[in-house]
């Protein structure tokens, strides 16, 4: 079996390593992939949403199954083309995908079904958004709808911050273009992108924004596989956003993880079975937007009970890392099975052991940051010994060096018999590595001691 996977970061490293577990698989194939994932398949030079380029290489090499990992692609169709020209393809089409493409949808989707998330309303006028906030308790949450624009997320303090919030977002457009207002747009009313422009309707539009009630409690990501009507979870996991220790300096991508996390009880997996998950799956079917694929709960455990702070419709980065080296399923099986309809035959099952990710950084990320130096110690990582080292920004040099070439370079990871085993064991193979302006925070799984496991 010929097996293609789109996207290149370190999430995509760790579909790959447990695609390659499988006796089916013959040959694996990663587009664009990077200097590490070399290792492991052979890197395409296409691009992860140069969807017609994907289409023709996959006809071309006679590839029997396709994975879009990325949101990007996942939100654009790349499911949709790929189907289209008789490529089985795991991933969201993209009706479905907009589960993570756009807040509003995601929250209206939420409120309609009763899925317990926070309180919230949406505005598409400045005006109205600052009226509203005038009346309203801070901190605030402030959510830019639309592609790519998850990450648009501030949280406000003061009436003085949200009003300024509200003009980055709406009047500067600042995490948006009219040409993402447009595929939501598409997304919504079936109309195609290129019809849309034609009206020109977008060319001066002001994004939609989200105004959120601000929650607290620690956050829990939980990844789950859906085949359109039943869903199954995943072992669940623990990010650490911020750049710094202690939780300081800015929001990036995710500076290291852990999996599973303790505070994710039975209490509270009985209570999302119950509230969040099934419910989530049943009503994208009722909308007529039937998922299958992976359903990324960001959840957030508040005093009142679980909440959904987000969707994603997608393997987390870096929670892939440190979820699926503890599957002990044929991962292929499972995404054949999300796809065919079959997942309520498939045991799901999980090593007990645990499972810890370090982000090895360029120092200055996420700003600035160069790129370009040498990455040494490579080869002292043996996936068969629980050591993985999943490239994320890396690419060969003209020398043929693997040499680091993003924010995000590394992620060193390790499997233990617990959490702490895990990290200890992440920990020192950090050393293992080394490249200029190596950055890394030293404080992965400070949790994992508060929750006295
Ligand atoms: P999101 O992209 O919606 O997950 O938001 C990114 C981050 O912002 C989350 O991981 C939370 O840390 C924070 N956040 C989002 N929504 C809220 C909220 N309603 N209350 C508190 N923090 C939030
Ligand atoms: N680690 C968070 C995400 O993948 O969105």
């Amino acid at each position: 079996m010929k097996v293609m996977v789109i996207g290149g970061g370190g999430r995509e490293h760790a579909i790959i390593k447990k695609l390659k577990e499988s006796k089916e698989i013959t040959k694996l194939y990663a587009l664009p992939g990077n200097g590490g994932i070399a290792e492991d398949a052979v890197c395409v030079n296409i691009g992860a949403t140069d969807i017609a380029a994907q289409v023709k290489f996959a006809i071309e090499n006679k590839i029997d199954y396709a994975v879009v990992a990325p949101d990007d692609p996942l939100c654009l169709g790349a499911v949709d083309e790929l189907t289209k020209a008789g490529i089985p393809c795991f991933g969201p089409d993209k009706k479905a995908a907009i589960i993570e493409g756009s807040k509003v949808f995601s929250k209206n989707l939420m409120k309609k079904y009763n899925i317990p998330t926070a309180a919230y309303e949406t505005f598409t006028s400045a005006d109205d958004a600052k009226a509203y906030l005038e009346n309203a308790e801070y901190p605030i949450v402030l959510k830019a709808d639309g592609l790519a624009l998850g990450k648009g997320v501030l949280i406000c303090n003061t009436l003085e911050e949200a009003e300024a919030g509200v003009k980055e977002i709406m009047e500067d457009k600042k995490f948006g273009s009219a040409g993402n207002q447009m595929v939501i747009e598409e997304f919504m009313t079936g109309r195609d992108v290129d019809e849309l422009m034609l009206d020109k309707k977008f060319g001066s539009a002001g994004n939609t924004i989200v105004i959120e009630e601000f929650m607290t409690g620690r956050e829990v990501s939980v990844l789950s596989f859906v085949d359109g009507n039943t869903i199954k979870i995943m072992s669940s996991a623990q990010d650490h956003k911020r750049a710094k220790d202690g939780d300081q300096g800015l929001n990036t991508g995710g500076m290291g993880n852990f999996s599973p996390s303790p505070f994710y009880t039975k209490e509270v997996d009985d209570f999302c079975k119950k509230y969040v998950y099934q419910p989530t799956v049943d009503a994208m079917k009722a909308e007529g937007r039937p998922f299958k694929g992976v359903i990324f709960f960001g959840l957030m455990l508040t005093p009142k009970g679980p909440r959904v702070l987000e969707y994603n419709a997608r393997f987390g980065d870096p929670e892939a890392q440190v979820v699926l080296p503890r599957m002990k399923n044929d991962i292929i099986d499972v995404f054949e099975a999300c796809i065919d309809g079959t997942l309520d035959k498939i045991d799901l099952q999980f090593e007990d052991n645990a499972c810890v990710c370090v982000v090895l950084a360029s120092d200055g990320y996420p700003l600035s940051y160069e790129k370009g130096f040498e990455i040494t110690g490579m080869d002292k990582f043996h996936d068969d010994e629980g050591y993985f080292l999943f490239h994320a920004g890396t690419k060969f040099n003209e020398e043929g060096k693997v040499v680091t070439n993003g924010g995000r370079v590394l992620g060193v990871t390790a499997l233990g018999k617990d959490l702490k085993e895990a990290r200890a064991n992440a920990y020192r193979a950090t050393e293992w590595v080394d490249f200029a302006n190596k950055y890394m925070r030293h404080d992965i799984g400070k949790a994992i001691d508060e929750a006295d496991v």
